[in-house]
């Protein structure tokens, strides 16, 4: 399928989508917005994509929402046309996804790398929520999603400074679970995702689905929840196989049922 402003390849079970608007760093326009949700979820819809990685150009993996798009707007056309709320839908993604920055993520970028369940940076990634500095806010969740991975101390900072963070720093604070040479970037990030991809995909659905749920509920009710689905996987085919290939001392080879 052909999009205007990515392009979409795979790579075994893996996907990779690659933002392509190189002359407005990877800015985040409603073009882009509504390739990626599409693509995103066409690959969401194929049992035979287990993992999709998301990243951009080496500069910039996204240098934020588009500002000359969003500079004329007043209230009414942002409240009417729900400006950005499409970008939840890549959160609701039930395949797991892997943000792979370079470079820029900042505000929309720094946001949508946060929407991927993991993100690894190359050694030049720059993180940052900037808004403040153009007069406006987060507006992809960044206010909630970067407090809770890095706390209220940095996400203060950077949401009120506008100050930006670079790789290693973003990796102390647990914004980023690794971190590796730029040219070594896209290769990490496919393999992460070739693993993941080969997991069994339900079990891995579910696992995405439990972590996730700590953001959104009190501990109790997330260790039902996740006692829930761990009783569920036993349903799956995939659950026989690993624990037999373990016990026959052998690779497991699941089937995604
Ligand atoms: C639109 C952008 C852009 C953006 C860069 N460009 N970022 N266009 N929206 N967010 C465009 C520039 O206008 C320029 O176009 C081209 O990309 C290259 O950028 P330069 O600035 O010339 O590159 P450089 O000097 O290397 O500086 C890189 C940069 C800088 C530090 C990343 O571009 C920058 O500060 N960008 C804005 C970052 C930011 O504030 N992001 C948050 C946006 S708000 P031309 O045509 O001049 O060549 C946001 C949240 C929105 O994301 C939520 C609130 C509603």
């Amino acid at each position: 399928e052909a999009y205007e402003t990515i392009t979409v390849e795979r790579k075994g079970r893996a996907a990779l989508l690659t933002l392509n608007r190189p002359q407005a760093l990877n800015a985040l326009n409603l073009q882009v917005m509504e390739d990626v949700v599409a693509a995103v979820e066409a690959l969401d819809r194929d049992p035979g994509c287990g993992c999709i990685v998301i990243t951009g150009s080496a500069k910039a993996f996204a240098a934020g929402a588009d500002i000359k798009e969003m500079h004329p707007q007043g209230y009414l056309d942002m409240y009417l046309s729900d400006w950005f709320t499409a970008w939840d839908r890549l959160g609701q993604a039930r395949t797991p996804t892997v943000a792979a920055v370079s470079g820029y993520a900042l505000g929309g970028g720094c946001e949508l790398a946060m929407l991927c369940d993991i993100l690894i940076a190359a050694d030049t990634a720059v993180f940052g929520q900037p808004e403040i500095k153009l007069g406006v806010i987060p507006g992809i969740g960044g206010s909630q999603r970067l407090t809770r991975a890095i706390g209220k101390a940095k996400a203060m900072d950077l949401c009120l400074t506008g100050r930006t963070m670079d790789a290693a720093e973003a990796e102390r604070a647990g914004l980023v679970s690794r971190v590796v040479p730029a040219d070594e970037l896209l290769g990490e990030a496919l393999a992460v995702a070739g693993t993941v991809a080969a997991m069994s995909l339900p079990t891995a659905m579910m696992a995405k689905e439990a972590v996730g749920r700590a953001f959104e509920t009190t501990l109790a009710e997330g260790v039902r929840f996740e006692r829930r689905l761990f009783h569920a996987v036993f349903a799956t085919a995939d659950q026989k196989e690993g624990m037999s290939a373990f016990i026959d001392k052998r690779p497991p080879d699941f089937h995604h049922r």
